[in-house]
């Protein structure tokens, strides 16, 4: 019997990175041969823009894909939803503080939260790209009662992926032989990129960036002054090279995130953002980025990976911002 379609509803999907899903999910780069029915929610202003994705979604003639609704409502948007993809965020405007921007999502991803409990379909996982990512997964998460957290995760498989690539091109392999990379705590500069426990071929990282760089110091070197900060602020690199925020790549990572996620990482580990149950003593509750893996019912994260002390430091001043947000978005009532 084939399986019901997947109704996957896609926040603000009028913009810059909604646009670069919608065609691969309808495509079937995200959930192979499931049909899908795509729910495209905007804000008014956002309407017109994913009126004429959708448009140009049905003149490719997806083989697979079911139908297509454009929304402003989000009791619409998540009813029945199987796979939710917080895209839409309120970006930091001119004058804005953290605080600013911590409430003006709340207002956004609390609500989406309730709704996503309202209607979403039994089996709903979600994840939240928009941000201050995490956080914003959080307070998501927080909003939908009767939903269990751990369906709720928000999006770190773009530093994942740039980790990858950054180790590829320096190591001048192919990103598919490298395995093992982590990214620890939050999709923020604090993020810790973490190479001790990758591998390159089979051969582990570290003794491979030693070879070709000259020893174990002049890698070392290289990943205390190169690697973990040029990963950590690609994002910034990039809207500074671009002028503006990544899209395509955080399109893809977004697919790879939540294929991982439903069909399973078939024994790789990956990095994702998840709620934390105190593992790496990371306080419960807070939605940091573990090492992970997935049998295609949820992320689960990957215990007992040795972290060495400055390691360890790393992770937890990353851990502290995450705790500060969740501080700050308490402090306004909302959690
Ligand atoms: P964009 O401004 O092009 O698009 C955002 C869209 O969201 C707009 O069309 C807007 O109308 C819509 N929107 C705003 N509020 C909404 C709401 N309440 N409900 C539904 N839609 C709403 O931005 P973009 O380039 O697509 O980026 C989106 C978000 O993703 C930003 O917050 C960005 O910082 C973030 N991002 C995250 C990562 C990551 O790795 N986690 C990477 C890149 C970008
Ligand atoms: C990215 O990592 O590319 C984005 O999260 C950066 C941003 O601030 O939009």
């Amino acid at each position: 019997m084939t399986p019901p379609p997947v109704t996957v509803t896609i926040t603000g999907a009028g913009g810059q990175i909604g646009y670069a899903l919608l065609f691969r999910i309808a495509a079937g780069d995200m959930l192979g041969d499931r049909d899908v029915r795509l729910r495209l929610l905007e804000i008014p202003q956002g309407m017109r823009a994913a009126e004429g994705a959708a448009l140009e979604l049905q003149d490719c003639a997806f083989p697979r894909l079911v139908d297509v609704e454009v929304t402003d409502d989000p009791g619409t948007a998540f009813d029945g939803c199987n796979v939710a993809m917080l895209v839409g965020a309120r970006p930091r405007g001119p004058g804005m503080e953290r605080a600013d921007l911590l409430a003006a999502n709340a207002g956004i991803f609390g609500p989406q939260g309730a709704a996503i409990a309202a209607g979403a379909a039994a089996d709903v996982r979600v994840v939240a790209v928009g941000n201050p990512a995490n956080t914003n997964a959080l307070i998501a998460a927080s909003a939908a009662r009767g939903i269990p957290p751990e369906r709720f995760t928000a999006l770190t498989r773009l530093d994942h992926n740039r980790a990858v690539g950054q180790l590829a091109e320096t190591l001048a392999v192919r990103p598919g032989v490298i395995e093992g990379v982590i990214i620890w705590g939050n999709h923020s500069a604090t993020q810790f990129p973490d190479v001790a426990h990758a591998t390159v071929d089979g051969v582990p990282a570290v003794d491979v960036l030693a070879d070709r760089l000259g020893g174990p110091d002049a890698a070392r070197a290289w990943l205390d002054d190169v690697f973990v900060p040029r990963v950590a602020r690609r994002g910034a690199e990039i809207i500074e090279v671009r002028g503006s925020s990544s899209v395509a790549s955080a399109a893809g990572a977004a697919i790879d995130h939540v294929r991982d996620d439903v069909l399973g990482t078939r024994g790789h580990r990956t990095s994702a953002a998840v709620v934390s149950r105190g593992e790496y003593g990371v306080p419960e509750g807070l939605v940091c980025s573990f090492p992970v893996v997935s049998d295609g019912t949820g992320y689960r994260v990957v215990e007992g990976l040795s972290l060495d002390d400055r390691s360890r430091a790393r992770l937890d001043a990353s851990v502290a911002e995450l705790v500060a947000e969740r501080e700050a978005v308490a402090a306004l009532g909302i959690l």
